[in-house]
């Protein structure tokens, strides 16, 4: 792990109240997963081309048409305000500072309009689809008017992952910025929570529901098989995301980076893949790209940063990791993303 990522997390533990900590380092059930989410990318080793031009890297790349510094991006993460007062604003303007791509998500503590305002650099919109279809439309409408340039369908969470850990977090967040994309279409003395409860029906048919509703497109979260994928798709998708939602959803669910490889040849470069998951260093992310992704994400350590120094601290955290990359990039004989390809890596 990068020390960047170890002192962030010890400022952040210090800094943030334990509930705040816990609810988001928590895994599900065992947190089997969530363990074993770090270590797999360690199951892979790195084969280096010697004597190839690295005098200059470049980290360069485009996500669905975007332009980005690095594949590097930040992933969709619930209330940011628990972790500084600036919150998914800090984040945004971190993201941009360091010209990587931002993933709100739908349970953002900052209006999906704000962020969208203070949004220096490209950013997409997480979706989770609610019981109330016409409240769900009108949230994704709001992400579209305000910018966001593709949708993230999460399809990992029919209900949340059970967390021993977890209980007493609503306390931490004042109630007006609990829920509130979702509360401000709310009808007065609505409960926040139940409308916002993810509806366990949507399917296949949900992603040209979203695709069609927004003119946008939509790439499906939380895939661990080459099978749905395939299906995602072929139901309209424009790529998926390799994800176990950083072990808080299916507790024994596979490590992203064991299957990693099998979407990547399922997909055959029909769409986008990309991949999260304790990602914690540029090897990890020089594995991930060397397996067919074409960007990472990265969640808590993201969280660890804004708790530490709001948007510096997360510049700082994709900065590192930016660097670190195009450092074991020149290493492994690779001058841009172009340059990496499977015969990079090899199973430890
Ligand atoms: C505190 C916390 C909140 C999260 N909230 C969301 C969310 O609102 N939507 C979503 O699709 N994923 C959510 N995730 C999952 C992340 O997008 C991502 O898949 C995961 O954190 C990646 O693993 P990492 O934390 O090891 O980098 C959340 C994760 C954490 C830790």
């Amino acid at each position: 792990v990068l020390p960047v990522l170890t002192t962030q997390l010890d400022a952040a533990r210090s800094v943030l109240p334990a509930e705040v900590f816990d609810y988001y380092a928590a895994g599900s059930g065992d947190e089997l997963t969530l363990d074993e989410s770090a270590a797999s990318w360690l199951r892979y080793r790195l084969r280096p081309r010697a004597l190839r031009d690295v005098s200059s890297v470049s980290l360069a790349t485009r996500l669905l048409g975007e332009e980005v510094s690095m594949p590097i991006a930040i992933a969709p993460t619930a209330f940011h305000r628990l972790a500084h007062p600036d919150a998914e604003i800090a984040t945004v303007t971190g993201a941009a500072a360091a010209g990587a791509l931002f993933v709100l998500s739908t349970r953002s503590s900052t209006r999906i309009a704000e962020v969208g305002a203070a949004a220096a650099g490209p950013w997409w919109f997480q979706v989770y689809v609610m019981h109330d279809r016409a409240l769900t439309e009108k949230v994704v409408r709001t992400a579209v008017d305000a910018g966001a340039s593709a949708l993230v369908l999460t399809g990992d969470t029919p209900f949340v992952g059970r967390k021993r850990k977890v209980g007493r977090v609503r306390i931490a967040l004042p109630d007006d910025h609990f829920l509130v994309n979702v509360r401000d279409h709310l009808a007065p003395g609505a409960d926040g929570q139940i409308a916002a409860a993810q509806d366990p029906s949507i399917d296949l048919q949900t992603i040209e529901w979203l695709a069609g509703l927004s003119g946008l497109p939509v790439i499906v979260k939380g895939v661990l098989r080459g099978d749905v994928a395939v299906e995602c798709l072929d139901a309209g998708a424009a790529g998926v995301i390799v994800s176990n939602h950083g072990g808080r959803q299916l507790d024994r669910a596979v490590p992203s980076a064991l299957v990693l490889p099998e979407v990547v040849d399922a997909v055959g470069g029909r769409g986008l893949v990309m991949v999260d998951g304790g990602i914690g260093s540029g090897a990890d992310v020089l594995v991930a790209l060397a397996l067919g992704a074409s960007a990472v994400m990265v969640g808590r350590s993201v969280l660890w940063a804004l708790a530490s120094a709001g948007a510096a601290g997360v510049q700082e955290l994709l900065s590192a990791l930016g660097e670190d990359l195009a450092h074991v990039m020149a290493l492994a004989g690779a001058k841009d993303l172009a340059s990496v390809d499977r015969s990079l890596v090899t199973r430890a």
